[in-house]
């Protein structure tokens, strides 16, 4: 298998070998070499992401009608999974139209995959806490501080164990002490972080959630959408690299990057 794959930005080369050396460097004992994950990371601006290997596609909040970013239409999604942490129509977006048309799975909190089951559409309900194993990995949901959008529902961020690569998706959040345990249960490769203030963290507690969560790289995310939350990835990148010594990678609407586990446990 080659290092890198035909198609990977120079940036990530550099990225991936710049850990490739940091890791022989360290000469950690039975330390594996930089994989190459195989996995694309799509992101959609706003707070979707997709996550796509070989036939599997997993998408993250497709909020893709009425989504300013505009770089796809709902009916250009095939996904087999549709991962949705609340029911606000910037992360519910278009999950039943594209569930119906595809037939993909929805994967989210029990009121909510209640709610969705009652429109027609294939659930697999689950709660903060709980984990279960899916053909690309696990999924672990995890807690938010946000409302659901649902009466009696519950706001929730989703760890995604794809294809060997932990992607921590944090949903809408605000700051919570608890994403230090969650960087201790779960070894996370990618963050994927709101930075846009007003409805969720800025880029401030941000900064300190990655501290926290302790993951190889971050990906900001829910900013610049709307005047109430904007913000600069640029600023943020800055500030998480100089304290924290963590990459930042900021993602354009429309972008793909290939992603591996970074550096193997
Ligand atoms: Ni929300
Ligand atoms: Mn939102």
């Amino acid at each position: 298998m080659p290092l890198f794959p035909q198609g990977v930005p120079l940036s990530k080369r550099l990225f991936d070998l710049t850990l490739a050396v940091l890791a022989l460097a360290a000469g950690v004992a039975g330390a594996a070499p930089v994989q190459d994950g195989g996995v694309s990371l799509i992101y959609y601006g706003h707070a979707v992401f997709a996550l796509e290997k070989g036939d599997t596609t997993l998408i993250f909040d497709p909020y893709l009608s009425g989504n300013p970013w505009k770089v796809a239409a709902a009916e250009e999604i095939d996904t087999d999974y549709i991962l949705v942490s609340h029911a606000h129509q910037d992360h519910l977006g278009d999950t039943v139209a594209i569930a119906k048309r595809t037939g993909a799975m929805v994967v989210t909190t029990a009121e909510l995959a209640r709610m969705l089951k009652e429109q027609g559409v294939a659930v697999h309900p689950m709660g903060i806490g709980g984990k279960r194993a899916f053909d690309f990995g696990y999924v672990r949901v995890t807690p938010a501080l946000h409302g659901s959008g649902i009466p009696g529902g519950e706001a929730c961020g989703f760890v995604v164990s794809f294809f060997g690569v932990k992607v921590y998706f944090a949903g809408d959040t605000g700051l919570f002490g608890d994403m230090a345990l969650l960087g201790q249960l779960e070894k996370i490769d990618y963050a994927l972080l709101p930075i846009g203030d007003n409805y969720t963290m800025g880029a401030e507690d941000a900064v300190l959630a990655v501290g926290m969560l302790k993951p190889k790289m971050v990906i900001p995310m829910h900013y610049n959408t709307n005047p109430l939350i904007k913000q600069s990835p640029e600023e943020f990148k800055q500030a998480v690299e100089k304290k924290l010594g963590i990459p930042v990678m900021v993602m354009q609407p429309g972008e793909t990057r290939l992603i591996s586990p970074v550096l193997s446990q």
